[in-house]
């Protein structure tokens, strides 16, 4: 077993976290879930693989920098040295950015800078550009702004629905982001 140990973010399904479960040679360990929604599939896939979650309710808490305090306390007497984002859909805030300086990683469903934020599949599908894809990149304190660490583009075939571009997407991320985490890790441990 590995020791570097991650947490994974995450608010809705969950494929990429499954994909980092299932993958053979994920060179971390990933400790717990951290998630913001009660509903949330993704706490389904955690269960199932027998990963601790961390369900926190945004409202419940004064401010940002109050639960990231919370988080960061958590993850540090966890032994996180990683973040990995995964569908997290909460704009990480200063308190957990600079105690995970260069430590957390976001997957964006686009070719970065092109269609930040929000809807990134749709926004591709909808101006009609032929080539999107997906990139692996450094969180800092703007939305998917963050230094950029991998891309792998996608084209839009002339049938494409919304549906089908997304599935293909989808695909591509679930084998580039454990790709990335595990060169990412082995070029930071050769520090
Ligand atoms: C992915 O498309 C990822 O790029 C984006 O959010 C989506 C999460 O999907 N940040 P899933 O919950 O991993 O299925």
């Amino acid at each position: 077993m590995t020791s570097v140990k991650a947490a994974v973010f995450a608010s809705g399904t969950g494929s990429n976290f499954q994909a980092m479960m299932e993958a053979e040679d994920l060179a971390c360990e990933i400790v717990f879930l951290v998630c913001d929604k009660q509903e949330a599939t993704v706490i389904e896939k955690a269960a199932k693989n027998k990963i601790p979650t961390f369900i926190f309710n945004p409202k419940a808490y004064p401010s940002k920098a109050a639960y990231e305090k919370q988080m960061v306390q958590k993850l540090q007497e966890s032994g996180v040295t990683w973040i990995f984002l995964a569908g997290y859909m909460r704009i990480v805030g200063p308190t957990l950015l600079h105690a995970f300086e260069r430590k957390i990683v976001n997957i964006h469903p686009s070719l970065l800078p092109a269609f930040p934020g929000k809807d990134a599949i749709n926004q591709a599908f909808q101006s009609k550009v032929k080539t999107t894809g997906v990139t692996v990149h450094f969180i800092d304190e703007g939305i998917d702004t963050g230094p950029i660490i991998a891309q792998e583009s996608v084209a839009i075939l002339p049938g494409d629905t919304e549906e089908t571009l997304k599935q293909r997407i989808q695909k591509v991320e679930h084998t580039l982001y454990p790709k990335v985490i595990n060169q990412l890790l082995q070029r930071t441990s050769n520090f």
